[in-house]
């Protein structure tokens, strides 16, 4: 039998990858890792807690906020509140963003951002959600507290990204800029192990990601570019968990869009929270992120925290497809750089 890895044992072997490391994202990631951990116990169970369901508020960008959202929220900022290893948050349920005090006048020089429960409207019906994070390096002066500028960095400059898939069984999958791995719970030891290492999107694959029901609200080139989707036999999947849907093409290769539409001229998902941190680990699994305007998502500059975006990432030849079709159909001409 193969010797198991539990998640903390990985994150602990890998900082000696730095040299110079402290530490401290070390006791990040796992901290994040207890926090997933909670949340998955809560989620499993929402149905027999009675937690289900729309709580009487919106988030901060209007979306119905369900209950869990604002369950694991709490859960995520209660654990990095503790851990001493972060010294501000920001959240896509919270308005602001939140400074931590030093734990034991320990200065930290780390923040994080989350998306704490993604595609939230599946909760009800038993079907997967996900957590996303992101961890920057605070550029703002270490005596004070954290800044709006530590978050407002641009996706380039994320230390460390993951999500964490509540689904048929919970997955964390997390990349630090050298490469991605996955680690599947136990539930029975309660620990996370390694499950799959070194994840690599493959060049292609046979499915495309979008809400087709906004087909006749996107702009001709999108259409154009489904189109072509459809005529080459592609599967359409579509869960409405980013989380989800891009775990699939990490995996099995395809293509995930959302584009702008009238309702949302910039794109529904968040830069931030959303955009960045799974642009990250789909470029360091080889695969491509991009606007529908073909800029870069982890170049485009922050101008605040709940920014919304287009995009389309996935298997770098598919991307790269779209991008040709962007370029041939657009109204007005766009030549993306990259
Ligand atoms: P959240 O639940 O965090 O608000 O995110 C939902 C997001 C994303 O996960 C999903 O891909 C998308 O919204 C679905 O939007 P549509 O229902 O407009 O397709
Ligand atoms: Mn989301
Ligand atoms: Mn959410």
């Amino acid at each position: 039998m193969n010797r198991i890895v539990t998640l903390d044992e990985f994150i602990i072997r890998r900082q000696k990858d730095f040299p110079f490391a402290s530490g401290e994202l070390t006791g990040l990631l796992r901290d994040i890792g207890v926090a997933a951990k909670i949340v998955n116990r809560e989620v499993n169970k929402a149905g027999l807690l009675n937690i289900l369901g729309v709580a009487d508020s919106q988030n901060s960008t209007g979306d119905v906020v369900q209950k869990l959202d604002l369950y694991a929220n709490d859960k995520l900022i209660e654990c990095l509140k503790n851990s001493g290893e972060c010294c501000g948050v920001a959240s896509e349920e919270c308005e602001e963003l939140i400074a931590i005090p030093p734990v034991d006048d320990k200065p930290s020089k780390y923040v994080v951002v989350f998306d704490p429960l993604d595609g939230s409207s599946n909760i009800d019906v038993n079907v997967s959600v996900g957590t996303i994070f992101g961890i920057y390096r605070r550029v703002s002066d270490p005596a004070g507290p954290c800044a709006i500028e530590d978050f407002l960095q641009p996706g380039n400059q994320l230390v460390a990204a993951g999500y964490v898939l509540y689904g048929t069984s919970t997955l964390l999958v997390y990349t630090t800029g050298r490469g991605v791995n996955g680690f599947t719970l136990d539930p029975t030891i309660g620990e996370f192990c390694l499950s799959h290492q070194n994840i690599q999107i493959p060049a292609r694959g046979n499915y495309y990601s979008v809400n087709q029901g906004y087909y006749l609200k996107f702009d001709l080139e999108m259409r154009r570019y489904i189109d072509h989707c459809s005529d080459m036999n592609l599967m359409l999947r579509y869960i409405g968990s980013m989380v989800s849907d891009i775990h699939r093409i990490l995996f099995q290769g395809g293509i995930f869009l959302y584009p702008n539409t009238r309702k949302y001229p910039q794109g529904k998902l968040r830069l931030v929270y959303e955009c960045n941190p799974l642009s990250f680990i789909v470029e360091q699994a080889g695969g491509k992120a991009m606007t529908c305007q073909l800029e870069r998502v982890l170049d485009l500059e922050v101008n605040h925290l709940h920014q919304r975006a287009t995009i389309a990432m996935g298997s770098p030849d598919m991307v790269d497809e779209m991008k040709e079709f962007v370029q041939r159909y657009s109204a007005t001409p766009i030549f993306g750089k990259r």
